[in-house]
């Protein structure tokens, strides 16, 4: 049944309004009146059919997702324009192949009930049912992260959420915790430029941000970063703008994006990858595996793949939306891995957040389920709903004699050599955390860099002074006009052995 459909379901042989039933499949006979004794009550426990809709009602919600809680999704179809074979064997990746596809945005830190068009990071995950399994893409729309290590990750989100006591976010926590973590600085700067607040999940890009790797036919390795480009264009709010939209709608990316597609005005991204061979690993002056950094463009370029689409909408929000479950581990063969120790984090942790929030067959519900045959000896727990012992009730272990699945060698990954002492790496010892982020702040126009100053001093407001000239000196070390620009437009004296006049000089944003 369509998502906006009016009309009472009927039943296509009779044409009458279908028959009420219990979920037990027994008629109703009365859905107004609750059963009691005499007109004036009190209710009598047998009547079990207000018990159960009001015990159903209690049990509607399940848990909001830790992170990303607020999302919008839609289906679509990935279509491969471009011969990429020789560095992966993935069957996702043959010309002219077209894969369904579940996209879900979503902004990080606001609970399901958070407006849309607040300044976030977007996440971009994709679920691609292919051929041989379901391929997750859990990426962003930003191609770099906060952190580089993942046991940072829940205090970063602490940071992200409502304080303790006082039940609000906390800008003194998130400041706090970047200008003691000089490696976020590259995912700040993005976050309060201009691209910090899209005008909708179509008008930006998609990035799998972390770096995985490709295995081809022949066995060989490459390192591979994925981009997915908007065709719509970029399209931002600025702050003054977005507190307009969301006077007007918390919803505006659900309206957007649903109705987009409603209409049949289907987003689209090019899809684009940079190879980076095995061993140039070793070579690069920057840690290839660290979700801090992007590889340059001029150093590994964008190679064309496809276009991906959206072009269908869920018909039930709850069953295909909140309960999609995306995970990092999911890959398919010829894509695989990499040591980036975020990623390394995110493949344990996604599949335990689905067992907690979905369940332990969470991968069986229609939209998780693969699109192709699946056989595994996963058996039983709470709502065990499908059968996957085809018909034979031997095959419950394995090795066995009774014809049960068995495993594929030609399926294995080349061994990846792997080096080093185990230890705990201070994992700050030996990276920069200025370089890419000064590369970001020289591509900004005067304009754009404006209004980054005006970003981040309006999301200072109220942080502790200690906090803000902690801050500031990662600034300075950025760029010296970026720590004098958000100086200025936070009022406070610009240090004088910057430069902030001459040929330069960036304009002083208006308080
Ligand atoms: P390039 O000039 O070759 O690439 C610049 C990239 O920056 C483009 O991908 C562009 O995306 C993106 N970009 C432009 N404006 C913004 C913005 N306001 N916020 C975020 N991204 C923006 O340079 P490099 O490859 O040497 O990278 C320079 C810097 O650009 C990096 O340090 C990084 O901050 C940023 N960047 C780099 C990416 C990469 O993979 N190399 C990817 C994204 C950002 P678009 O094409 O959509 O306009
Ligand atoms: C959601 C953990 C880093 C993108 C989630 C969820 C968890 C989580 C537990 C909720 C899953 C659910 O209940 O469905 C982590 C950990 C990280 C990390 C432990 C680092 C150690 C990242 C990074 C990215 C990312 C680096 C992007 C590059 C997302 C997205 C979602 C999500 C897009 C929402 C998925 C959806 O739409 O259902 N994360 N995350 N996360 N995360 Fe992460």
């Amino acid at each position: 049944m369509s998502a906006d459909s009016s009309q009472p379901s009927k039943c296509p042989v009779t044409g009458q309004s279908a028959k009420l039933t219990t979920t037990a499949g027994a008629p109703v006979s009365d859905n107004q009146n609750s059963l009691t004794a005499g007109a004036r009550g009190p209710v009598l426990l047998q009547d079990y059919q207000l018990i159960e809709k009001l015990a159903h009602q209690n049990r509607e919600r399940i848990p909001e997702r830790v992170v990303h809680a607020k999302g919008w999704g839609a289906y679509g179809t990935l279509t491969i324009t471009h011969d990429i074979a020789k560095y992966t064997r993935a069957k996702v990746f043959e010309v002219g192949k077209q894969t369904p596809m579940l996209l879900r945005f979503s902004t990080v830190a606001g609970e399901q009930g958070a407006a849309d068009a607040e300044r976030d990071v977007r996440g971009f995950a994709m679920k691609y049912y292919t051929e041989e399994g379901n391929w997750d893409l859990v990426g962003n729309n930003t191609p770099v992260f906060f952190i580089r290590d993942p046991y940072k990750f829940p205090d970063f989100i602490r940071t992200q959420k409502r304080h303790p006591r006082s039940n609000l976010r906390s800008p003194t926590a998130m400041w706090d915790f970047w200008s003691l973590s000089p490696e976020s600085l590259h995912q700040v700067t993005i976050l309060m430029s201009d691209r910090g607040i899209p005008v909708d999940p179509t008008h930006m890009n998609g990035y799998g941000s972390h770096t995985y790797s490709f295995i081809n036919a022949a066995g060989e390795r490459f390192w591979v970063k994925f981009h997915f480009k908007t065709q719509q264009g970029h399209k931002h709010y600025t702050n003054a703008q977005s507190a307009d939209v969301i006077a007007q709608s918390r919803e505006s990316y659900q309206e957007a994006l649903f109705g987009k597609i409603e209409r049949g005005e289907f987003p689209r991204w090019d899809v684009q990858v940079q190879i980076m061979p095995e061993e140039d690993a070793d070579k690069t002056s920057y840690n290839p595996f660290d979700l801090t950094k992007v590889w340059p463009h001029d150093e590994y370029p964008v190679i064309p793949v496809g276009t991906l689409e959206l072009n269908r909408n869920a018909d039930n929000y709850f069953a295909e939306i909140e309960q999609a479950a995306f995970s990092p581990s999911n890959i398919v063969p010829g894509i695989g891995f990499s040591p980036d120790k975020v990623l390394q984090g995110r493949i344990f942790s996604y599949a335990d957040a689905h067992r907690h929030r979905l369940g332990t067959h969470y991968e069986a519900l229609p939209v998780n389920a693969p699109k192709c045959p699946v056989h595994h000896y996963h058996k039983d727990g709470a709502m065990r709903f499908f059968q996957n012992d085809t018909g034979n009730p031997d095959v419950y272990y394995e090795p066995n004699s009774f014809g049960g699945p068995v495993q594929t060698e030609t399926y294995a990954e080349p061994p990846l050599k792997i080096s080093g002492d185990a230890d705990r790496y201070n994992h700050r010892d030996g990276n920069d955390d200025y370089v890419q982020p000064r590369a970001l702040f020289n591509l900004f126009d005067a304009a754009q860099k404006t209004r980054l100053f005006g970003n981040i001093a309006a999301a200072m407001d109220g942080v502790p002074d200690f906090i803000i000239e902690r801050a500031l000196g990662h600034f300075d070390k950025i760029h010296p006009d970026y720590g004098n620009g958000i100086r200025a437009a936070l009022k406070r004296p610009v240090k004088n052995d910057t430069v902030t006049t001459g040929p330069d000089a960036i304009p002083v944003p208006a308080k």
